[in-house]
């Protein structure tokens, strides 16, 4: 969508909003959107962690579009973890909150404090991640998890060329925190469409790790998704495993936060951009990775603009409240152990050095300046 587009819209849907919210003042308490005579509904909104870009541009887009369209709204981050999100959950429901939306740290810790809400009629919007073992997960509103792995395999096969039979190429795999529903997505869609080049001898793991199958992920993920946890063991790899002028081609890294300890490695051990520096993947477009990819240090990033996952949370929130149909595109995929919940899954986008512009700064999610464009 072009700036104007996207400006048009955002406007659209706050004014939708605005005008549905203040349809909801005259609900009943019972109602989850409705505020009663108590005014307009309070949304609570539960972030992991802001030592992350990305969920501090989640968590300001969708309090100020809520806050636009009429709602209360109480933002909180947890600092990853995961009893301090349980007890900010816990306040946001004394507080009288009618909606949760969750980006959850672990997705298997809040079912009792979701069987709290549930027993006040508080409906729950599990944000990004999925939240598992629990009846009172409402509905799930994410970008589409396998597509985003998928995405990062296919973009290492033709950027090595092994579909058209180069190889061998040496290959270290990354996968995403262990406790994060979404990071084995990630990792199953980028191993199917890798694995049939590791079996083949294409792909070549020289750090021994084994992934078998899509379920070995665990074996490569790096806890609460940490920059120095993945440039410890990117640090490891290297020194135990490179000896003797042997170099990395290609590593597979789940997101952003992971890539830029890979990079940070990968420079202290003399790699150079532009000459020996590898293929290396990652997700979410943060500043600091874009960066990277201009100057030659990250291969690609897969970007999921995160205002367009606002956009779809404010508007479920706003039909939850309003009682009329919410939106889902996938009834099937997520199986969170008790329920499939309904989705709607948005589309994530490759963006490589080449689109920065196009797609990063003419969209507006950076101002060329930030980039030093
Ligand atoms: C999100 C990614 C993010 C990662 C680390 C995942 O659940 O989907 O966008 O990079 O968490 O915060």
């Amino acid at each position: 969508m072009g700036k104007t587009l996207r400006i048009l819209a955002a406007t659209a849907l706050a004014a939708l909003l605005a005008t549905t919210s203040a349809c909801s003042k005259t609900r009943s308490d019972d109602n989850a959107g409705g505020g009663g005579d108590s005014g307009p509904a309070l949304v609570g909104i539960a972030m992991p962690t802001r030592s992350l870009e990305r969920w501090n541009n989640d968590g300001a887009h969708l309090e100020d579009l809520l806050k636009k369209a009429g709602y209360k709204t109480s933002l909180q981050y947890a600092d990853n973890k995961v009893d301090q999100q349980i007890t900010q959950l816990q306040n946001m429901i004394n507080d009288k909150a009618k909606i949760l939306v969750i980006a959850s740290i672990d997705g298997t810790a809040l079912a009792p404090v979701l069987q709290q809400a549930a027993d006040k009629k508080v409906k729950v919007i599990a944000y990004d991640r999925l939240i598992n073992a629990s009846p009172n997960v409402d509905y799930y509103a994410t970008f589409d998890n396998y597509k985003v792995g998928q995405l990062q395999g296919q973009f290492i096969v033709s950027k090595l060329g092994l579909d058209a039979g180069k190889g061998p190429f040496n290959l270290e795999p990354f996968a995403g925190s262990s406790d994060d529903n979404n990071a084995k997505f990630f990792f199953a869609g980028a191993w199917d469409v890798l694995k049939q080049y590791v079996d083949s001898g294409k792909l070549v793991i020289p750090s021994g790790k084994k992934l078998a199958s899509n379920d070995d992920w665990k074996t490569v993920s790096i806890n609460g998704w940490k920059t120095e946890g993945a440039q410890a063991e990117m640090d490891n790899r290297l020194n135990s495993f490179y000896t003797g002028g042997k170099k990395v081609d290609v590593v597979l890294s789940p997101n952003d936060s992971l890539a830029l300890g890979i990079a940070q490695s990968l420079d202290s051990h003399g790699y150079k951009p532009g000459g020996d520096w590898p293929v290396l993947t990652g997700q979410d477009a943060d500043l600091a990775n874009t960066k990277n990819i201009l100057a030659g240090k990250q291969s690609m990033t897969v970007w999921k603009d995160t205002r367009t996952l606002g956009d779809q949370v404010a508007k479920m929130v706003d039909a939850i409240s309003k009682g009329t149909a919410v939106e889902t595109n996938d009834t099937k995929t997520y199986n969170n152990g008790v329920k499939v919940v309904p989705s709607y899954l948005l589309p994530p986008v490759v963006v490589t050095k080449d689109d920065v512009k196009s797609k990063l700064v003419d969209s507006g999610f950076f101002k060329a300046s930030d980039l030093g464009l």
